[in-house]
């Protein structure tokens, strides 16, 4: 079988391959990446200048492969042009949008870079899987370069709609670019659907999902991320054991704790959601002294302006609420800024009676399904999710709320308190089955067979030939 070539701009560090570096993609693609695969990227290091060097290593078989970014790099493509443009643009928030010409050329420059160093590690017969908005130009570099294998791309992120991709001065030439690949992959339907609407306003003439260009087939497929539910489960149920999760527990003195736990990103709502909780402490006096709202928050892009201003609002926000509502015995909001291990957070999952996940706009939105998976089946805890996440039409059963609604999230929370364990067991039952029917191998198997199958069909193209 041919060989597999991931290429995403994380990569795992392999001294330590649990690092939360490319930690829920390694997850993800766990499936796929049997041994013999090679997966390349960026270091996570800057060097002074740029440099075509090539760092490999091995891990389980797998062979890893980096070049570092040069400092002026690692600014104008990563900070720049992938997480002040494309990253706000993308998640449909255009007042966070900056562009920069010169961030652009840096990005197209650094993708060129990524083909460079790539076509030196090829194989005829490689598949290729691109990952992320990080490297929407990299599969036509490649093929500038002569490179004829199978390309696939898959977004993590939303696809946003025309009106919005409209706004992105380079938006044309970015959208040829993806057409260089042979399958592109979306979370959702929704973000399929704006690809193919997007094209359809740059003139392009599709076939149903799939365009011809250029003498090659261009398939859209839809192939939502998933988790190892199983293997998050048993996480989360040697977790409770630990002494750090009974701490917890005792801590809360039978008060039901409520967990979110994101990047510290704007895109994740976190404003609106303290907002909401505020709402609902002044609401529902009632329930006051009976919730304990944990929020875990991964410092994250932090030499962005709009991060650093998230981290401010926050930490007035959650000092107001703690100085309005605190008592003596009991403070209403936990807000750590810092990152929690994944097997500690798949514990405290596991003893929170409610997941609150309102992102604005999320591509998936992996917590929400581990979430899921941490419970209890017996005696579940409530998820509450945005339906602006990805993951929300995966698991409709959840508590669906519209994350700009700061009124009617503060209800959700007192309907997920409130709710009595038939109707929780059935809606985690719901859930669990959807989670596991859209798990990890799920959406590695669907997406590399689509690749695959072009590979097929390509071969047969050439016998004909
Ligand atoms: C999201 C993106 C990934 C990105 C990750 C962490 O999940 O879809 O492509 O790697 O955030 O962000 P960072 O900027 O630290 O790579």
């Amino acid at each position: 079988m041919a060989r597999l070539v991931v290429v995403s701009n994380r990569v795992p560090d392999v001294a330590d391959p649990s690092s939360p570096r490319a930690g829920g993609l390694a997850v993800g693609l766990a499936d796929a990446l049997v041994p013999g695969s090679l997966w390349f990227g960026w270091s996570g290091h800057q060097v002074p200048e740029r440099s075509s060097e090539i760092s490999e290593a091995e891990s389980e078989g797998i062979s890893y492969a980096t070049i570092d970014l040069a400092e002026a790099d690692y600014r104008a493509f990563y900070l720049g042009f992938s997480n002040s443009t494309l990253w706000p643009l993308f998640h449909m928030l255009p007042s966070f949008v900056n562009y920069d010409t010169g961030e652009y050329r840096a990005y197209q420059e650094v993708n060129e870079e990524y083909a460079a160093a790539l076509v030196k590690l090829l194989h005829p017969d490689d598949l290729v899987w691109i990952h992320d908005y990080q490297l929407l130009g990299v599969a036509a570099a490649l093929r500038r370069r002569g490179v004829t294998n199978r390309i696939g791309f898959y977004l993590h992120i939303p696809f946003p709609a025309p009106a919005i991709y409209e706004l992105l001065p380079p938006g044309e030439e970015l959208l040829v670019g993806l057409l260089a690949h042979d399958v592109i992959g979306f979370q959702t339907r929704r973000d399929q659907e704006h690809f193919l609407a997007t094209l359809r306003c740059h003139g392009f003439s599709l076939q149903g999902e799939s365009l011809h260009y250029r003498g090659r087939l261009v398939r859209t497929v839809v192939t939502p991320v998933g988790v190892d539910v199983d293997a998050f489960h048993g996480l989360a149920v040697r977790a409770v054991r630990r002494v750090e999760a009974r701490r917890v527990v005792e801590s809360l003195a039978g008060r039901a704790l409520m967990i979110s736990a994101d990047r510290l990103d704007y895109t994740k709502g976190l404003p609106a959601r303290f907002d909401s909780y505020g709402r609902f402490l002044s609401r529902f006096p009632n329930q006051r002294r009976r919730v304990s709202f944990l929020q875990v928050a991964a410092p994250s892009r932090e030499e962005v302006d709009r991060y650093r201003d998230l981290r401010d609002e926050l930490d007035n926000k959650a000092g107001a609420i703690n100085g309005a509502f605190s008592d003596f015995d009991w403070v209403p909001l936990r807000y750590m800024t810092r990152a929690a291990g994944r097997p500690l957070l798949a514990g405290m999952f596991r003893i929170s009676r409610i997941g609150l996940v309102t992102p604005l706009r999320d591509g998936m939105n992996l917590v929400a399904m581990e979430y899921v998976a941490a419970q209890n089946p017996d005696d579940p805890g409530v998820l509450i999710l945005s339906k602006f996440a990805g993951a929300a039409s995966i698991l409709p059963e959840a508590l669906l709320v519209n994350p700009y609604d700061i009124d009617g999230v503060a209800e959700a929370i007192d309907r997920a308190l409130t709710m009595g364990l038939e109707e929780r067991r059935e809606r985690h039952a719901a859930l669990l089955a959807q989670a596991r029917r859209h798990d990890a191998r799920a959406y590695c198997l669907g997406f590399t067979s689509a690749l695959r199958q072009c590979e097929a069909r390509a071969m047969a193209e050439e016998a004909i030939r």
